[in-house]
């Protein structure tokens, strides 16, 4: 039986690169895929960025597969209007999907289209575990007119569950990155990795990271790191950065996994509006996605491997997308990993 893929291509260069990501799955595998609308385009036809519909499909699905969501039309600091981002939160929470994965390895034929020098980045192979439905992104907020607060919260269960995500991938070390010279969530995190550690990961080296440190750290030696194990916004802003070991945002893949349902699987990169339509997007983030959809959330190891080795293989041939400093559009860099393939 074919396995059922619900797709969100949401905004921007979403849907053009959402488009030639099928047509890749398709090449290694018997897919169904369901499209919904997301984000900003479903604000438009629903006024809402998540409805309860494409919520209920996406939990009846084997994979969810997103693009990006977001663009200047519903950039709002009205807290009263909808935004593309709900709908990301919402999926994230709804679904469940406490750990976000996010592999920052840089293919060798990159290293020198990262900004950092190439012996900086070389031999680079690191993991950073996101926690995903917690911390200050789903805290109260409170707003007046002249004060406006998030809270940041964490239970040691939420703290557990993605400490033991962190302890399991990792090779060698888990690097805790934390701010607990400063805050009570931080000082938590710190006690329950290090109590889960000695009690069930003896054997996994463990250093705590304060987060301003380890974004030095980031760029001065990023081959110092393993797994970086983080909460929700520490994991994202560091991704981010790491993104640019890579030579650019437009190569980084995401699983968000941990819920009982479907994994979702994204690019780290958001909408890029100021490029949607002219056909220049780099496709290659959301290829990557989708090789970690099919290892991650279909269990289908060596379709996965086919897609990364395609990607790999173009690169390798020369494949440059303008973010790499090329001029290759989203169709030539479908072709070329489509030839890989
Ligand atoms: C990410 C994005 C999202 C986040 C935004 C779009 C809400 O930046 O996936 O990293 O902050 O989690
Ligand atoms: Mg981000």
């Amino acid at each position: 039986m074919a396995y059922r893929i619900v797709t969100l291509p949401g905004d921007g260069i979403g849907p053009e690169i959402m488009a030639p990501t099928l047509e890749l799955l398709r090449a290694v595998g018997e897919f169904e895929f369901e499209q919904h609308l997301f984000g900003g385009a479903c604000i438009d036809a629903h006024g809402v960025a998540l409805t309860d519909e494409v919520l209920d499909a996406c939990r009846r699905a084997d994979a969810v597969l997103l693009a990006a969501v977001g663009g200047p039309r519903w950039d709002t600091t009205d807290p009263g209007r909808p935004r593309p981002e709900q709908g990301l939160l919402g999926l994230r929470k709804g679904l469940g999907l406490y750990a976000n994965l996010r592999p920052v390895k840089p293919l060798p034929a990159l290293y020198d289209a990262s900004p950092l020098r190439r012996e900086r980045i070389e031999g680079t192979d690191l993991l950073v575990v996101r926690e995903l439905t917690g911390g200050i992104y789903f805290g109260e907020k409170t707003r007046t007119e002249t004060s406006a607060s998030d809270l940041c919260s964490y239970t040691t269960a939420e703290i557990e569950r993605i400490a033991r995500t962190a302890f399991e991938a990792a090779r060698a070390k888990v690097s805790s990155v934390d701010k607990a010279n400063v805050l009570e969530t931080s000082r938590l995190w710190r006690e329950v990795v290090g109590a889960l550690h000695s009690r069930e990961y003896p054997h996994v080296a463990l250093e705590h990271v304060l987060v301003d440190n380890a974004a030095m750290q980031l760029v001065s030696s990023p081959r110092h790191f393993d797994v970086i194990l983080t909460e929700n916004m520490f994991g994202d802003i560091l991704s981010d950065e790491a993104a640019m070991l890579t030579g650019s945002i437009g190569m980084l893949p995401s699983a968000s996994l941990g819920g009982d349902g479907p994994g979702l699987f994204e690019p780290v990169h958001g909408s890029a509006p100021d490029i949607a339509g002219t056909g220049a997007a780099n496709p290659l983030a959301m290829f990557l996605s989708a090789a970690m959809l099919l290892r991650h959330g279909l269990g289908l190891a060596s379709e996965s491997a086919a897609v990364e080795s395609a990607v790999q293989g173009a690169l390798d041939a020369g494949l440059r997308t303008a973010d790499l400093g090329g001029e290759a559009g989203t169709a030539d860099a479908t072709r070329a990993v489509l030839e890989h393939l």
